[in-house]
């Protein structure tokens, strides 16, 4: 019998929009984004982190009264979830949510509205697009990372035995919808732990926006809001042209240069227990790459030194100490090598890390030689005794 051969097209598009005041009155976007879509009217769940509502103490009333004077049927009152990277760990918030789809009989053609970090996004996305095979997600992000990265992407994800992002899944969100006002809240270590993508992204695909950075990198280690609300639409920019636009969104290939930085960084949050954020992982992952790739002779001293010194200017540690943590033993589950191992296995097939060939430029590379990495790790050692230590604490 002949085999019978499907290939089909799925077309996505979504927009990433920026603004002040998302659940102001005047402000009809968020109205506008579900209006443009619906017949009927469709049903909202509101899913905002409890910290960011703690925070913002006006912002459930203004959700609510927004809906009302908008005509937007708002399903159950607003869901607080505590939000940080815990809730990746426990599936009691995943099941909180799953228990409000199920109890507002939300839909395939409702929307969840998810307003926090990465890390709530994450999991709220994943609850989504897992309930009913997929229920359209509105995303709210409200840290720099989210606003910059995470939030804008296709991929929702929670931990499981131990290890980061074991389940998830890609699906688009229906929208993203970035208010600069939720920054205001943010202390100074979440303000700047986003900005290490920025860096990450601009290293690898945009000189001039690194040096926009590194220019730039007092002011915005000081709070300068139009320095930063540049650097997250820049930065949201990147990221989303890369994923629509290099042929491979659901990362079918091994190919994965928006890792750049990350396979140490993955293992440095574990390794850390989480005492270092995300974004302060990748920073520290970053400096190790960009110094491999100068020891491996493929990046040039001055750029190495640039990347070195705009990090810090932008007030990132570049070493943690579990990066030296049974260095010499690679057998040992504490060794940061196993961080590689780990990488290879979640992206499937052969080891393929993102380096440096020059700031803008990143190399691909199948293969690395350890004994170069432990130099790198020694010289970011010796680095950071030079320079105030950074205090990082939970
Ligand atoms: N899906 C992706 O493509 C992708 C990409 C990169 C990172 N991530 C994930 O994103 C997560 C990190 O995101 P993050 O850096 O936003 O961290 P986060 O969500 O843990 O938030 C950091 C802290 O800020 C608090 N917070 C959030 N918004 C706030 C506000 N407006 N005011 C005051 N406090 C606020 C949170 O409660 C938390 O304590 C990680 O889980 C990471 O794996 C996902
Ligand atoms: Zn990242």
């Amino acid at each position: 019998m002949e085999a019978i051969v499907s290939s089909f097209p799925v077309y996505f598009d979504y927009q990433v929009q920026f603004t002040h005041g998302l659940f102001t009155k005047e402000n009809f976007l968020l109205a506008e984004v579900i209006q443009q879509s619906i017949a009927r009217p469709s049903k909202l769940l509101f899913v905002v982190e409890q910290e960011v509502a703690d925070s913002h103490p006006m912002l459930p009333t203004a959700i609510n009264d927004y809906c009302q004077y908008h005509g937007l049927r708002q399903c159950g009152p607003v869901l607080f979830i505590a939000g940080g990277e815990a809730i990746k760990n426990d599936s009691r918030q995943l099941q909180q949510i799953y228990q409000a789809i199920n109890e507002h009989s939300i839909c395939r053609h409702s929307y969840i509205v998810a307003v926090g970090g990465g890390a709530l996004l994450d999991m709220v996305g994943f609850a989504a697009a897992t309930a009913h095979r997929g229920i359209r997600l509105i995303r709210v992000p409200t840290t720099v990372l989210a606003q910059a990265d995470s939030g804008v992407g296709v991929k929702n994800a929670i931990n499981y035995f131990n290890k980061k992002n074991f389940l998830g899944c890609f699906a688009p969100p229906y929208a993203v919808l970035n208010d600069f006002d939720f920054l205001s809240s943010l202390n100074l270590r979440d303000w700047r732990a986003g900005m290490a993508e920025a860096v990450k992204v601009a290293l690898i695909k945009d000189a001039e926006f690194f040096y926009y950075l590194q220019q730039q990198a007092q002011a915005l280690s000081q709070r300068d809001l139009p320095s930063m609300q540049h650097l997250i639409q820049r930065c949201a920019a990147l990221h989303v042209a890369h994923i629509s636009g290099n042929g491979d969104p659901f990362e079918f290939g091994s190919s994965r240069p928006l890792d750049f930085g990350h396979w140490a960084a993955h293992k440095l949050e574990h390794l850390t227990t989480h005492r270092l954020r995300h974004g302060e992982a990748v920073a520290i992952g970053l400096a190790l790459d960009s110094t491999y790739s100068y020891l491996a002779g493929y990046l040039a001293q001055s750029d190495w030194q640039q990347i070195l010194t705009t990090l810090q200017d932008l007030g990132f540690a570049l070493y943690a100490p579990e990066l030296s943590q049974q260095l010499e033993n690679l057998d040992h589950p504490l060794n940061i090598f196993h961080g590689l191992r780990e990488f290879q296995e979640h992206l499937g097939g052969e080891l393929t890390i993102m380096l440096l060939e020059k700031i803008g430029q990143g190399k691909e590379v199948h293969a690395v030689d350890i004994a170069v990495f432990q130099q790198a790790i020694a010289l970011l050692r010796e680095q950071s005794c030079k320079q105030v230590p950074e205090i990082l604490s939970n």
